[in-house]
């Protein structure tokens, strides 16, 4: 698959590490431009690009980037892309690094619909809860009863397929976790949030979330 990773931190790294180890075409983008991402293109293969350039015919975008940087993405980012393109974000509020985000704090907005508004395209949410040092330890087969799995909450029932079927390939279960509205649920510091286990125990933790926001994660 052709793939835009738009940040390439702890969770855009490892994600280019294993993507393009399993073979998909991947090009990588970070706010100071693609000279500075010379070291990680040689280590995988990647291909560095600007922001505009990892979304522009890709099949899927991650984009990986503390949440008071989603703002700054250029404008328009999306406005050419394909039809059923699925971007998947892994972003988190929090408001010690982001600042005070009022429309989250005060309206109840969840984080991912936050980020969609910004960007303009609807997002699928995973990995958001993920240490992104499991995604090159964890993986395991199909099957195997240690297999951890993944909340993925989105709207666009085709997106979130693409990204539970490359979750799978990437060595890990998925749980759908409902739609954007209702992704609360495995936002920072509930009970999903960090949750290292199965698909039953990931299912029973995102039923046992609460939609307050808690006080360690308000600004
Ligand atoms: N770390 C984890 O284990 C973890 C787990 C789950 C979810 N998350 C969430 O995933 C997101 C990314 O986390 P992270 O730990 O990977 O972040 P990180 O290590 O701080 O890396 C952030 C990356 O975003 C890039 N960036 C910032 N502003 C940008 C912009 N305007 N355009 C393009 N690229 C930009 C940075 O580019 P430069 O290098 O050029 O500054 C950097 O490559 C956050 O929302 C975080 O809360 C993190």
């Amino acid at each position: 698959m052709k793939i835009g990773i738009i940040g390439a931190g702890n969770i855009g790294g490892n994600l280019t590490r294993r993507l393009t180890k399993l073979g998909h075409e991947v090009s990588v983008a970070n706010s100071r431009g693609p000279a500075t991402l010379t070291a990680l293109a040689e280590e995988t293969g990647a291909t560095p690009v600007t922001v505009a350039e990892a979304a522009r015919g890709a099949e899927l975008v991650v984009v990986t980037i503390p949440l008071k940087n989603v703002p700054d993405l250029p404008s328009g980012l999306f406005d050419g892309a394909a039809d059923g393109l699925a971007v998947l974000d892994t972003g988190n509020y929090y408001p010690g690094r982001d600042g005070r985000i009022d429309a989250i704090e005060d309206d109840g907005v969840t984080e991912s619909r936050w980020t969609e508004q910004h960007i303009g395209h609807p997002v699928i949410k995973a990995f958001n809860g993920t240490y992104a040092q499991d995604i090159l330890d964890k993986p395991l087969p199909a099957g195997d009863p240690e297999r951890m799995a993944l909340p993925v909450a989105g709207d666009d029932e085709a997106a979130k397929k693409v990204v539970r079927d490359l979750i799978d390939e990437l060595g890990f279960d998925t749980v759908d976790a409902g739609g954007i509205d209702e992704s609360w649920r495995q936002q920072p510091d509930t009970p999903v949030y960090g949750l290292r286990a199965g698909v039953a125990a990931v299912t029973d933790a995102l039923a046992a979330a609460s939609p307050e926001r808690p006080a360690t994660f308000r600004a």
